[in-house]
């Protein structure tokens, strides 16, 4: 672990799985058929499971690919939330945390960009993908518990609708056809 890690590891609080389950049912409960809640919810929950892929790779072709993936759909989530959502978080006087929402996802695209150099099936390399899985954990507890709630209930209905769909316009300039249906297919099959 380098300093770096050692001081954001430092600094995360750490939320139980049943406060993070309590968040997301919570956030669940007041997203509407396909809003831009709703969408998020469904990355986050691909994004896990991106995650969990890397993790049970068991030879290096194969984590490579998964590692792939998930750096797809985690950095075309990530570049829609600060190209619409972070931005409707600021507008809507929740300067502090649309701040907190940038500078922790630039914090964990500098630590998947340095996973690329370490070895796949090295110690060092499980170590980091634990630390960023957790950090990133930790971030989507913080908008599913709190900061999207804020945003969803401080936004008129007409505006919502345009975060709907700039949302969607960003999520899928990044995650084309071929890489989303990609990133499904794992998804639901669960590898
Ligand atoms: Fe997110």
């Amino acid at each position: 672990m380098s300093m770096l890690d050692i001081i954001a590891a430092a600094v995360t609080p750490t939320e139980s799985d049943q406060a993070r389950r309590e968040a997301r049912s919570k956030a669940q409960a007041v997203a509407g058929a396909n809003d831009w809640l709703s969408m998020v919810l469904d990355h986050h929950m691909q994004v896990e499971a991106a995650f969990g892929a890397v993790k049970a790779a068991r030879d290096i072709r194969s984590r490579v690919a998964a590692q792939k993936r998930l750096g797809i759909v985690l950095t075309g989530h990530s570049n829609a939330e600060e190209s619409v959502l972070y931005p409707a978080l600021a507008r809507a006087d929740e300067k502090g945390h649309a701040g907190t929402a940038y500078s922790e996802q630039a914090a964990a695209k500098t630590q998947m960009a340095a996973l690329e150099n370490l070895d796949p099936m090295s110690a060092e390399y499980a170590d980091k993908l634990e630390h960023i899985r957790g950090a990133v954990a930790h971030h989507m507890y913080e908008e599913e518990g709190t900061w999207f709630l804020e945003l969803q209930q401080k936004t008129p209905a007409a505006e919502q609708a345009k975060l709907t769909q700039r949302y969607k316009e960003e999520f899928d300039r990044y995650v084309g056809s071929e890489a989303r249906e990609e990133s499904n297919r794992a998804y639901k099959s669960g590898t």
